[in-house]
């Protein structure tokens, strides 16, 4: 079978495509046919070694795929389901994978394999974000970076829908519309302005109840002193950096903030967290309350063009794999 690997840390050219062998699922393990993979900025921290892990190695890290074969004390699952996944072991940009049933959710009717493989990682990321690392509520004033991208589209949408203030912050005048449509009472384009100066007009000084920062390095500052006395501060990404320095007396103490830096893994450390906050995912979608729309799509030949575009900024929105 077909699958993306990577011996080097590096650019898109790291990653090659590969035939190789998968074996046979072990006791508690289901093997999937992907039908269709989800792409995520944390792909590109893994291939730039930002994220480090072991090589060589796959990529990607949500699908939806087909269960072909079943181990011999799967109980959870049968031949023939379909299931979704955001988590280890990484290897999504392939043609099919092994996966330990625990880590696996069936997709309800009524949900396509395309988004279906784009709203596991970003969806359940989104859920856990707007509603658990900060308890959004309505009235809040929520800023939210990058609001066009793949999580920015569906926490915008599902924080519009609880009745929050949302302004967002985009990239380029395409994105403005995007996020527009996708949320935002609010978006201001911080490549063209100082966000604060805008937020502040917006909100007034010190205004916001959060802030969601998945881009880093280049808004962290900006992003801490939008917010108001004992504002929230989830720092949950790193698009642009990492930030490695929190001065608490500068960051935190001058502003009595609260500052968490999550990952998904913080809020499914159980199964039952992982499909509680999966189903929550897929209700909102059915219910129309987030509305996906899949921006690009690209099959396993070219994944370099698709991360380079992720990188430069191009995507706009949640992009797939569709591996055959
Ligand atoms: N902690 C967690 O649990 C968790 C889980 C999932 C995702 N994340 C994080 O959430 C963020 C969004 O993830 P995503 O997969 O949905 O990606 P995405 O938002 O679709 O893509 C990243 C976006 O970041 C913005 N950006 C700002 N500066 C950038 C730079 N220097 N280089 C590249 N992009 C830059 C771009 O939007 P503009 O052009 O509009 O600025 C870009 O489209 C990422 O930081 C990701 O790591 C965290």
């Amino acid at each position: 079978m077909k699958k993306i690997e990577f011996k080097k840390f590096g650019g898109p050219e790291v990653l090659e495509l590969k035939d190789v062998e998968i074996g046979k699922p072990s006791s508690k393990e289901v093997l999937i046919k992907n039908l269709s993979i989800g792409i995520n900025y944390i792909d590109v921290y893994h291939r730039t070694g930002l994220y480090p892990i072991p090589l060589p190695s796959g990529i990607g890290l949500e699908a939806c795929g087909v269960i072909e074969e079943i181990g011999s004390e799967v109980d959870l699952f049968k031949v023939g389901e379909r299931v979704s996944h955001a988590s280890m072991p990484i290897g999504g940009y392939s043609e099919k994978q092994l996966m330990p049933q625990d880590k696996l959710v069936k997709v309800p009717e009524g949900i396509s394999d395309e988004i279906a493989s784009c709203i596991m990682l970003k969806g359940i990321t989104a859920e856990y974000l707007l509603h658990r690392s900060y308890a959004a509520k309505k009235g809040d004033k929520i800023l939210f970076h990058a609001a066009a991208g793949g999580v920015g589209q569906i926490l915008c949408q599902w924080a519009n829908a609880i009745g929050c203030i949302v302004i967002g912050t985009v990239g380029s005048k395409e994105k403005e519309e995007i996020a527009k449509k996708n949320g935002c009472h609010h978006v201001i384009n911080y490549t063209e302005n100082n966000f604060v100066t805008e937020v502040e007009k917006l909100v007034g000084k010190d205004g916001i109840d959060v802030v969601y920062d998945g881009v880093g390095q280049k808004t962290f500052e900006g992003s801490i002193e939008c917010l108001k006395v004992r504002g929230m501060m989830v720092a949950f990404g790193n698009a642009s950096g990492y930030v490695h320095t929190l001065d608490i007396k500068k960051h935190i103490n001058a502003k009595g903030l609260f500052f968490t830096r999550p990952s998904i893994a913080h809020y499914t450390v159980t199964r039952e967290e992982f499909v509680e906050s999966a189903s929550k995912v897929f209700e909102a979608v059915l219910s129309g309350k987030i509305k996906i729309n899949i921006s690009k799509k690209y099959s396993l030949n070219n994944v370099k063009e698709a991360h380079k575009e992720l990188e430069a900024r191009i995507l706009t929105g949640p992009a797939v794999i569709i591996p055959n």
